[in-house]
């Protein structure tokens, strides 16, 4: 029996991701979800063409009311306030106008969606997860946390490196954005460790603030000359939708809850985790100390941003 996945929000990223996973058949039943009107059957119909071509056996529906998606089994939830063309709003700046929609969605999702999943991806997203996480109280969901850091960062170093990006590992942690930890002691190139490849290149002209400037400020050199980020999150999110239908258990860096003694409540941080139909080891024990006050450093961040979200929406 295969999966039915769900999209709430079919805006640039979650139209993205939908039509991403169509293209890797992860779905036998695909479900469109979008209050603005025409949206969600607009981006359905043009799903149904693109399959026509893909010939995935899947079924494609379509609702305007968050209500009315029902038997879900795994729900991303993308839905968020739209910056308007050339508004500049960080991803903590939205906390609050997306805190009222995760609120709802955590509200009314749950009791037709038993035993779903959830992805969430709306932004800042780790502070959303948490809200959605302490609203819906279900026990599967994740962020997608810095899984998309993670992505760039691989890009870049095998751009300035020069090699294949399948011959780069290396993970990013701690908060998707501001707070994001670079975990350089995670890097393997061709299986060295980074250290060890820069000497066998001879290559003295490496940068590491070049590299984690670019990893932070990348998606705002791409919203404000396009509007929105949308095929990185879309194959970000994609990787975490395939390691759950297909039970892959790879490390991915997504943020889960967890809990620190500083913090009154559990937060969502990024941790290179084992991502299955079940979530596994988180990978903390392999990181440097540095890394690891980092990461303590960005749930900090995490809370703060969420604490500030959740003003004035009478939630304990
Ligand atoms: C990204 O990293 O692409 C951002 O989260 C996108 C955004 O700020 O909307």
């Amino acid at each position: 029996m295969g999966f039915h996945v769900a999209v709430i929000g079919t805006g640039n990223v979650g139209s993205a991701t939908a039509y991403s996973i169509v293209k890797e058949c992860l779905a036998e039943e695909l479900s469109l979800v979008d209050i603005k009107p025409g949206l969600a059957r607009a981006i359905a119909e043009e799903l149904k063409h693109a399959n026509a071509s893909i010939k995935c056996d899947v079924k494609i529906n379509w609702y305007e009311k968050d209500e009315e998606l029902s038997g879900a089994d795994l729900i991303i939830i993308s839905a968020g306030y739209p910056r308007r063309p050339g508004e500049r709003i960080s991803r903590r700046g939205l906390a609050r106008k997306n805190a009222e929609i995760i609120k709802f969605i955590a509200e009314v999702v749950p009791p037709n969606n038993p035993g779903a999943k959830y992805i969430v991806v709306t932004n800042p997203v780790d502070a959303m997860a948490t809200l959605f996480k302490k609203i819906s109280k279900c026990d599967f969901v994740i962020s997608t946390g810095t899984h998309l850091e993670t992505l760039r960062f691989r890009s870049k170093l095998s751009e300035v490196l020069r090699v294949r990006s399948r011959d780069v590992v290396g993970y990013v942690g701690g908060e998707h954005g501001e707070a994001a930890v670079i975990l350089w002691s995670t890097v393997k190139i061709r299986g060295l460790n980074l250290s060890e490849y820069l000497r066998s290149m001879e290559r003295k002209d490496f940068n590491k603030y070049e590299i984690e400037n670019y990893v932070k400020k990348i998606s705002e050199f791409i919203i404000d000359a396009s509007g929105a980020t949308r095929y990185g999150p879309a194959e970000a999110f994609t990787d975490i939708v395939k390691a759950i239908v297909l039970n892959l258990n790879v490390i991915l860096s997504i943020a889960t809850p967890m809990r620190f003694n500083e913090l009154k409540e559990e937060v969502f941080v990024s941790i290179p985790t084992v991502v299955g139909r079940s979530l596994g080891l988180r990978l903390l024990d392999m990181l440097s100390e540095d890394e690891v006050r980092g990461i303590k450093e960005a749930a900090k961040a995490v809370y703060t941003t969420y604490l500030r979200s959740i003003e004035g929406l009478n939630i304990d």
